[in-house]
């Protein structure tokens, strides 16, 4: 590597640095979250004169919300909405977006019904609006939460400027299976990493004030244990005692409440034999009682329906009479309010005292929306002109995208490549499909738009350089690609192999029974490696997937995910060293299918595994996963030294600290992601080998040394004690520190209030 090459890569990586702190300063980044209740007297008085004035028949309208024809997120379809909501029978649309769509549709009901009742906006802007950034688990991967706020600001602020003002985001489903495809959609298998991403993700959306014309209400989902679908079958039944549910898939859920969600999504699958949109116990009791809720629930896509299937209920009125005792406020496109919940009330089956503060719930979003004093707010042609696809948002998606990415192996160096290669051999069937480098849920993105990682290689070098063939499809059998694909290979110095999956193999109804790469695409690998030319290979997937294989035999594998718009700059900015890559997996990587469910924070059991036959491991396969959780390489090297506890002991009230030296030892600057793990050594239940505790981010020039302290408290501590208080007790504790959760530096210290 030349000296100039090196310059070039520091200033790269100094200038991503610096557009990632420029845009986290910038004035539309907002920080405090606005409590949804907070001071807002003026506004309960406004809603108690409406709700006088409201018939029942108009109040079960504000709890309903349908879906327009625009664009289809479910299995049923409505004709007829606009004269529904001519009728006074609608409170919200979604999948309805841009300027004049929304003004049409808004005039409808602010001109046409008897109140006048502005309809909210919803859609699923899940990871990027126009602009796509990469998907959720790939964002989680840059361990970057101001990144991830900002990527949110941005999805605000186009999403606002095309007419909408409710966003079905943050998924906040701890997911364990990588069988299940919207595992893509969370942040991955760790309960408080979730927990942070997700207080970032509804700070982005709704900023300090609701009322802002940039800012729109979140919503948290899918209210609860969505991600424990048996088997990782999407939709399918969830059996999880009520200690891991409080503990793994609650709390991020709380976090958002604390955060000031305005809204929460009831989700498809049954909680302990009660199908989530009529459980009281999550509703009632945890969401609103327990944690103080003030904002509204809305159900999944048909989801009141959904429980006659589930044999619940017997009937769709009785459907819907469950979900509004159990704590539903709207119901999403079933249609079942309407239909019959007036009749319920005046059965006495349903309590009007219920309908009203559902109602109340929904007049306040709109109120706090800013909705009742102007309607039309978020109908600002000039501000849709010039915000989708802002020069600052493709040049941030750019950089965000060359963050998520992971580098899962790098043998003798074989990345970053050089600019000076003379010919490369960019080849696999995902290296030039527009259409997947936006990958699933990427909603109103164009993928006309987006760059391929050809595309991307192209723009880094002199294209006579640049060669391409396709090998093959990502499904299916047909090897007639090969020949060509292994022909350029011989003739280049260089292979790119893009594989992977397709982007509707992942994402809601994507489940896969296998997680191989799927195909003839792992056979290409092997003819091309076959050549003895470096082949890097390049993964697009939205889910782990099974590279026992060519974690073996690839020289260099880099996990792209599905990069979003800019993808193919991203990719190439990592290929060729001009960013090095920082990301650190959120989710573990199997060896194979037969280890899932597989996670870091697992328990000892009795018999932890060890050389003896009877003990907990397979005959086949080792216990440990191929890539842990918090893995990533770098383009560098780090070395942790000097590994300190500031006392032996922790009391009451107090705090002790755990630092750690962290030295750049390569030659080139990058980031680390220092993780702080915990592990309880005797509990009054049994505790997991290892938690995340803590984690952050730094960046080193070559040489460079920082010393990185974290701080425990009491609070770091607490779990779901054997009587299910939070609480932290008393005893001995060791605190790993290290590059990923495999880490083994360890200290001690004991808990003694
Ligand atoms: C069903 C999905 O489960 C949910 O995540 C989404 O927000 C709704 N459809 C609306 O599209």
């Amino acid at each position: 590597m030349d000296a100039s090459f090196t310059k070039n890569i520091l200033t790269m990586n100094k200038k991503i640095l610096l557009i990632l702190l420029a845009l986290s300063m910038s004035s539309f980044h907002q920080v405090a979250a606005q409590k949804i209740n907070d001071d807002n007297t003026a506004i309960e008085s406004k809603i108690d004169a409406l709700l006088q004035q409201m018939t029942l028949e108009e109040k079960i309208g504000q709890m309903t919300l349908y879906t327009s024809d625009w664009d289809v997120t479910g299995p049923t379809m409505r004709s007829g909405y606009r004269k529904d909501i001519e009728a006074g029978k609608v409170g919200a649309i979604f999948n309805a977006y841009s300027v004049d769509y929304v003004r049409e549709l808004q005039s409808i009901a602010v001109e046409n019904t008897r109140l006048k009742i502005p309809l909210m906006f919803g859609y699923d802007v899940i990871h990027g609006h126009r602009t796509i950034f990469p998907m959720p688990l790939a964002q989680a991967a840059t361990w970057n939460m101001e990144a991830i706020e900002h990527s949110e600001r941005i999805a605000a602020t186009e999403a606002t400027a095309e007419g909408l003002n409710w966003t079905f985001t943050p998924m906040v489903d701890v997911a364990r299976d990588p069988r299940w495809g919207r595992i893509m959609e969370g942040a991955g298998e760790d309960t408080y990493l979730t927990s942070r991403i997700a207080v970032a993700r509804v700070k982005g959306f709704q900023g300090d004030n609701l009322a802002a014309d940039n800012t729109m209400v979140a919503c948290a989902k899918h209210y609860a244990a969505y991600g424990a679908a048996l088997a990782g079958r999407d939709y399918n039944t969830v059996d999880v005692s009520d200690r891991v549910l409080r503990e793994t898939y609650l709390p991020p859920f709380k976090a958002c409440v604390d955060a000031g969600v305005g809204t929460f999504m009831t989700s498809f699958n049954e909680v302990d034999g009660i199908p989530a949109t009529g459980n009281e116990y999550l509703l009632r009791e945890i969401l609103k009682k327990e944690w103080d809720f003030d904002g509204f629930v809305v159900t999944d896509y048909t989801s009141i329906a959904e429980m006659v299937p589930h044999g619940i209920v017997a009937d769709n009125k009785e459907a819907g009479e469950l979900a509004v005792n159990a704590g539903v406020d709207m119901d999403m496109q079933s249609g079942i309010f309407n239909d019959y919940l007036a009749q319920s009330v005046k059965e006495g089956k349903v309590k009007i005292s219920d309908i009203d503060d559902a109602v109340r719930r929904i007049l306040r979003i709109k109120m706090m929306l800013g909705l009742f004093d102007d309607p039309y707010k978020y109908c600002d042609k000039q501000r849709q002109d010039t915000l989708i696809y802002h020069p600052e948002h493709l040049a941030f998606a750019r950089a965000f995208a060359a963050e998520s990415m992971i580098l899962l192996k790098n043998q003798n160096q074989t990345l970053p490549l050089s600019k000076q290669t003379s010919t490369i051999a960019v080849i696999g069937p995902l290296a030039d499909s527009k259409k997947d480098m936006i990958g699933a849920w990427s909603a109103a993105g164009d993928f006309n738009k987006s760059v391929t990682v050809l595309e991307g290689i192209k723009a880094k070098l002199p294209t006579q350089r640049v060669v391409f063939a396709r090998g093959c499809e990502v499904d299916g059998d047909d090897r007639s690609g090969f020949d060509e694909a292994v022909t350029l290979a011989r003739r280049s110095d260089a292979v790119v192999l893009v594989i992977g999956e397709t982007k509707e193999m992942s994402g809601e109804a994507a489940s896969r029974s296998e997680i191989t790469v799927p195909g003839v695409q792992q056979q290409l690998a092997e003819a091309l490696i076959a050549t003895g030319k470096p082949v890097v290979v390049v993964l697009m997937n939205g889910r782990p997937l099974d590279l026992s294989w060519l974690d073996a035999h690839a020289p260099a594998i880099l996990e792209a995910w599905f990069p979003g718009t800019q993808a193919g700059h991203a990719v190439a900015d990592v290929l060729f060293g001009d960013y090095n890559p920082s990301g650190k997996l959120t989710v573990s990587f199997p060896r194979n299918l037969g280890q899932v469910p597989i996670f870091y924070n697992n328990k000892n059991t009795g018999r932890p595994m060890s050389a003896d036959k009877y003990t907990s491991k397979y005959l086949d396969v080792a216990n440990t996963p191929l890539y842990p959780f918090g893995y990533g390489l770098s383009y560098t090297t780090f070395q942790y030294d000097n590994l300190k506890i500031s006392s032996p002991t922790l009391t009451n009230n107090q705090k002790i600290e755990v630092s750690v030296e962290v030295t750049n030892t390569g030659k080139m600057a990058g980031h680390e992601v220092v993780q702080l793990y915990v592990r309880d050594l005797v509990g009054s239940v049994t505790r997991p080998v290892k938690e995340l505790k803590d984690f952050r981010k730094i960046y080193l020039e070559p040489g460079a040394q920082s010393v990185v302290t974290f701080g425990i408290t009491p609070a770091t501590l607490r779990f779901l004690t054997r009587d299910m208080q939070w609480a932290a007790e008393p005893g001995e504790f060791e605190v790993f520190v290290g590059t990923d959760s495999g880490t083994t530096q360890s200290v001690r210290f004991s808990y003694s209030p």
